[in-house]
């Protein structure tokens, strides 16, 4: 087996003048998020969902600034961003849709769901429509194993999907 490395050395970061993690972000955090945690670095995975939920994605230069409010290096907050797909590190669509393929909506199907989504956005799992508008992705258990097969739009969760209902979904949601 060969391990496939990529040079960063040279990566730029891109930036902009004003910054991601805003002092509204940082009071927030210090009201409600470090106070449920035994030190500030446990709270790195919701400080990350507050900044994907403010931005839709997390750029390179708000992993830099949450590592040094966190007081932590910025590899060691893009090693726990990178572990879990649902963090998004690149633009994604204005509406990400999430298949499920976990056991309960294998059996019931779910590829065919997924299949259904393929066709109607003209994308495949990892990919985002041209237009912006959607990112497609092939997840884990959804949490609604009973109303399987299952898929979330965006935040809203669809249950019991056929092929046709879930097109049908979608052409709404466009
Ligand atoms: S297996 Fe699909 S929601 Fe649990």
């Amino acid at each position: 087996m060969a391990w496939i490395t990529k040079n960063s050395g040279s990566a730029t970061v891109a930036r902009r003048d004003e910054p991601y993690l805003t002092d509204e972000m940082k009071a927030k955090a210090e009201r409600e998020i470090l106070p449920r945690f035994p030190t500030k670095q446990a709270a790195t995975i919701p400080l990350l969902h507050e900044i994907q939920h403010a931005y839709n994605w997390i750029p390179m230069q708000a992993i830099e600034e949450l590592a040094a409010y966190l007081e932590l290096s910025a590899s060691q907050v893009l090693d726990t961003a990178t572990f879990y797909e649902e963090f998004f590190l690149e633009p994604r669509g204005e509406y990400t849709v999430w298949v499920c393929r976990s056991i309960s909506c294998e059996l019931m199907g779910q590829d065919k769901i997924l299949r259904a989504a393929q066709d109607k956005l003209g994308i495949e799992p990892g990919q985002t429509t041209p237009d912006g508008k959607f990112t497609l992705m092939h997840v884990e258990c959804l949490g609604s194993c009973g109303t399987a097969p299952c898929a979330l739009v965006g935040e809203k969760l669809h249950e019991c999907l056929t092929p046709e209902s879930f097109a049908k979904i979608l052409d709404e949601t466009k």
